[in-house]
């Protein structure tokens, strides 16, 4: 049973009307919504957010199944059983968006994300589904009636503080009664993991005169109860939960390749090459006090998410 398999496995909802949790490694069976946005009219618009530095769909992928786990659990929170039109709100390489497929075979299922070579990896990975390049912040729906559940797994943590909650609701009020806006996060802020990258940041290394004007360390997530809160007068109802997950990884240096795509890449990518390896070197080093080995071997990088469930009133 490899991780998909057996996350499928334990979160598998009560109610589905639909035998859609099989193993996301057999191929999807339904022809879909074959893309027009990304093969015709995206390639001008790709190179408008091509960035120095976009995201890495193959170093994201190293560590895929982990990071569609929590995926896979937010959705068994979701209790829509017909929706018509989905969206994967920051799609990544399209494993979220297959985790949708794989629920909902017969919805619209579209997925937008502002990094092009994570597009690309998503429209290849899913050639029959359609994937937009575009910026969440200010990313609307294409007309075509409301947006039954809209899902973003691992994404809210990149909009600026103050813009994340505004964002969902003006999501949220453009739902009918009923509609899901679901997300999850990390809350890794505190975890040694990241508490790391920004003690390195500021160690005087030759790193620290590049990244003292800027600020790689993205924001604490806000807490339940501002989440609840902001977005409690659009809903009917606030699943709010927390979990921590315990990735046993080789070793130390597999964290270093995880949090490579992902967290550490605004610390990273503004080095040139000589800095990033000795950033590196040096984060490492911290990271090898602060994990302890396992009797195997093997390094455990705990790893605590937020999950949300938003039903529109
Ligand atoms: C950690 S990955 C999550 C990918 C996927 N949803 C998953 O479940 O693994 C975060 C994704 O959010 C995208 N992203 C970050 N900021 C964004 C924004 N403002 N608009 C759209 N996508 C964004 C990145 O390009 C990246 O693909």
């Amino acid at each position: 049973m490899n991780i998909y398999t057996s996350a499928l496995a334990r979160c598998r909802p009560t109610a589905c009307d639909t035998p859609i949790y099989a193993s996301l490694a057999r191929p999807i069976a339904r022809a879909h919504y074959k893309s027009s946005r990304f093969c015709t009219s995206s390639a001008p618009k790709m190179a408008a957010y091509r960035q120095a530095n976009d995201w890495n769909a193959e170093q994201y992928s190293k560590f895929l199944g982990e990071r569609t786990r929590p995926a896979l659990d937010l959705l068994a929170q979701i209790q829509t059983e017909r929706p018509l039109r989905v969206v994967d709100l920051g799609c990544g390489p399209g494993n979220s968006t297959e985790v949708l497929l794989n629920r909902w075979p017969d919805a619209h299922i579209t997925g937008m994300d502002s990094s092009p070579d994570m597009v690309a990896k998503a429209q290849k990975t899913l050639p029959q589904l359609e994937f937009e390049l575009g910026d969440l912040s200010t990313w609307t729906p294409s007309p075509g009636g409301p947006v039954d559940v809209y899902f973003s797994n691992a994404v809210f943590q990149w909009i600026p503080s103050e813009q994340r909650l505004p964002l969902v609701s003006r999501f949220l009020e453009n739902q009918n009664s009923g509609g899901v806006f679901a997300f999850q996060v990390p809350d890794n802020y505190l975890e040694p993991s990241h508490a790391m990258m920004r003690e390195t940041a500021v160690d005087g290394g030759p790193w620290t005169a590049v990244l003292k004007d800027r600020q790689p360390a993205l924001a604490k997530f806000q807490s339940a109860q501002e989440i609840y809160d902001n977005l409690i007068p659009l809903c009917s109802s606030l699943n709010i939960w927390h979990t921590h997950y315990y990735h046993i990884l080789d070793n130390h240096e597999a964290v270093v390749e995880w949090v490579k795509g992902t967290g550490l890449r605004p610390f990273i990518d503004p080095l040139s090459e000589e800095n990033r390896k000795g950033f590196i070197q040096r984060y490492l080093q911290r990271l090898r006090r602060v994990y302890p080995v396992c009797v195997d071997g093997k390094v455990i990088l705990k790893y605590p998410r937020l999950f949300v469930v938003a039903v529109r009133k």
